[in-house]
C-alpha cells in the first residue's frame, strides 16, 4: 500500500483522475471499476475536463461499478446509474453499452450477482478499481463484518451508511436498506486499486484502515492485503496518519511519480 498527501481535496482528486488517465492512454481497453458517493464528484469533473480539453479517450474502455441499491430503477434519480449518467457517462465518450452497474431491480437478485461476476471475468477483470471510503470503513457497500472473500452479492446497509447517504434521499428512513455490492475478494482481485478520501471527517477512518489491524469490521483494512493499492489523501483526511513524514518521502522521490510531481 502507498499513501499520497495532497494539499488539498482538488488536489487529491486531480491526482486520482491523472492516475486513471495514465492507466486509460497506455492501455484503450481499460476495464475500470468505478465509485459513486460525493467524494468521487470531482474526480469525474476532471476527467469530464481532460476528455474535452486533451482529448482523454473512453472509447474502448469498459467499466463495472461497485454498487447499486436495491429496488431503484436505472432512471430513478437517486440510482447510482443515474449518478454515473450525470457524472460521468454522458459527458464523455464512453459507449454506454461498455459501462455496468449491478441491476437494482432485478427479479433475481443472486442470479444478478453471478451474472455481474461472469461480465467482469469475462472482460478479464478490474484493471483499476476506484474506492471511496465509508466513515465505518466500508468499500463499496460491503458493510462491516463482510467476508474478505465474498464476491458480489446483496448487502444490508449498516445503520451508518443510512445516515450518511439519508441527505440524498430526504431522510433515513427513505433510504433502500439493501444494495448490490462487488464483494470485497472482487474488489481484491483488481489488478490496481486507487482509494481517494477526503476532508477531516475521513482522517480518523483513514488512520485505522491504512495502519490499524486487519479486520472485518472495517472492510478498506482488507486493502492493505491488496497487491498494489494506492490511497490519495488531502490534508485534513491525513492528520491522524502516523507514517506520513514516510508518505511524503516516497511521493517526492519515487521515478514512479515523477511525472505527477510535475504537475504540481
Ligand atoms: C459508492 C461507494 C461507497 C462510497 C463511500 C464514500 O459507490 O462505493 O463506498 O465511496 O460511502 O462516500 P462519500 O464520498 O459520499 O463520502
Amino acid at each position: 500500500m502507498e499513501v499520497i498527501i495532497r494539499s488539498d481535496a482538488e488536489g487529491a482528486a486531480t491526482l486520482v483522475a491523472r492516475i486513471i488517465a495514465q492507466e486509460l492512454r497506455a492501455n484503450p481497453h481499460l476495464v475500470l471499476g468505478l465509485a459513486t458517493g460525493r467524494t468521487m464528484e470531482s474526480v469525474y469533473r476532471v476527467l469530464v475536463r481532460m476528455h474535452r480539453k486533451e482529448g482523454l479517450d473512453f472509447s474502448l474502455c469498459r467499466t463495472f461499478n461497485l454498487d447499486e441499491y436495491v429496488g431503484l430503477a436505472p432512471e430513478d434519480p437517486h440510482s447510482y446509474r443515474h449518478y454515473m449518467n450525470e457524472h460521468l457517462f454522458r459527458h464523455v465518450n464512453l459507449d454506454v453499452r461498455n459501462t455496468h452497474l449491478p441491476n437494482g431491480r432485478a427479479p433475481d437478485l443472486d442470479a444478478e450477482c453471478r451474472g455481474y461476476e461472469a461480465a467482469i471475468a469475462r472482460f478479464g477483470g478490474i484493471g483499476l478499481q476506484l474506492l471511496g471510503i465509508g466513515q465505518a470503513g466500508h468499500i463499496g457497500f460491503n458493510e462491516p463484518l463482510s467476508a474478505f472473500r465474498s464476491r458480489t452479492r446483496v448487502k444490508t446497509l449498516a445503520p451508518l451508511t443510512l445516515q450518511q447517504n439519508a441527505e440524498f434521499f430526504g431522510g433515513e428512513d427513505r433510504v433502500p436498506r439493501r444494495a448490490i455490492t462487488m464483494g470485497v475478494g472482487t474488489i481484491l482481485e483488481s489488478r490496481r486499486s486507487v482509494l481517494l478520501a477526503t476532508g477531516a471527517g475521513k482522517a480518523e477512518i483513514i488512520a485505522t484502515a491504512v495502519e490499524g489491524p486487519i479486520t472485518a469490521m472495517i472492510s478498506a483494512t482488507a486493502l492493505q492485503l491488496h497487491a498494489r493499492c494506492t490511497v490519495v489523501v488531502d490534508e485534513s483526511a491525513a492528520h491522524r496518519l502516523a507514517g506520513s513524514e514516510y508518505y511524503r518521502r516516497i511521493f517526492a522521490t519515487e521515478p514512479e511519480w515523477e511525472e505527477f510531481r510535475r504537475l504540481d
